[in-house]
């Protein structure tokens, strides 16, 4: 597989067009922003553990019959990727309040929600990803009803897998975002989970002392983001023992062995 041009650099991620037309690599950077840019720096080794949980959860939600854009991951920060065409709206999956939602419509932090929530916003950074309803949607074409309602429909087994996935490892599951594409399979047109699903678009709390292991970290200058990152990787059985060094000695590693090439 050959690495081609530039096609998009988004916030975390950049995406690089292959010799395959169908197919491109997603290559995950350590830069992290919060509010919509607002606040921006650079974690690394974050691009590294992101690639490998990202991977990890897709792959698993394959296994259950959730199609998704992962072919496979390729190195240390780089996925190959079906090119897809990303439906413009971020699906926002709440299980406890926490975050947004609590200063918006006053709810206390901590609530456990009876029902997951799900929220729909406008991909829009210059717009600052306004909240959006479902007639909004299908008033300006975004996606249409046929598609909502199968997106809905996933959404609900993904978030019922994660929940189980995360609660065997002693982590609960607060809210996270997902992102959705279009694809023509088998002359079929498609829809198709997309993007990452890592520490930085979930929110995850240590089951028993409530520790927030996710972006939280960063947007709340709590700090030690790439422990709680590696601590994630490690309980999902993705780092082993022996190689939990952290990814940010991986990470200078390779960075090491390419210099001396
Ligand atoms: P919020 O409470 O800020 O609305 O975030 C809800 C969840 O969605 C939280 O897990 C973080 C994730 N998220 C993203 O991944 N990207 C975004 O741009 C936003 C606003 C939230
Ligand atoms: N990803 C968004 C941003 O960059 C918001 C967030 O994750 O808090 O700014």
């Amino acid at each position: 597989m050959k690495k081609g041009k530039k096609l998009y650099e988004g916030k975390a991620k950049i995406i690089y067009a292959t010799n395959d037309k169908n197919l491109v690599i997603q290559y995950f950077k350590d830069d992290a922003t919060a509010f919509n840019n607002q606040k921006k720096t650079t974690i690394e080794g974050k691009g590294v553990l992101n690639n490998r949980i990202s991977e990890h959860i897709l792959s698993n939600l394959s296994q259950i019959g959730i199609k998704n854009h992962l072919v496979k991951r390729l190195n240390m920060r780089e996925q190959i990727i079906k090119l897809v065409e990303i439906i413009p709206i971020e699906f926002i999956v709440r299980n406890v309040a926490t975050g947004s939602i609590t200063k918006r419509l006053g709810i206390e932090d901590g609530t456990v929600l009876k029902e997951p929530l799900i929220e729909y916003c406008l991909k829009n950074d210059k717009l600052g990803d306004p909240l959006i309803s479902e007639d909004h949607i299908l008033a300006f074409d975004w996606a249409s009803k046929n598609e909502i309602d199968k997106v809905k429909k996933m959404i609900l087994r993904i978030n019922d897998f994660m929940i189980g996935m995360f609660r065997g490892v002693g982590i609960k599951l607060i809210d996270f975002k997902l992102e959705f594409g279009r694809i023509k399979i088998d002359e079929k047109n498609e829809v198709i989970l997309a993007d990452e699903i890592s520490p930085d678009t979930c929110r995850l709390w240590d089951s028993i002392t409530e520790k927030k292991l996710d972006k939280d970290r960063f947007r709340k200058d709590l700090g030690d983001l790439i422990p709680a990152y590696t601590e994630v990787a490690r309980r999902l059985g993705i780092l082993h023992e022996q190689s939990n060094v952290s990814a940010v000695n991986v990470t200078k590693l390779s960075s090491i062995k390419r210099k001396k090439k």
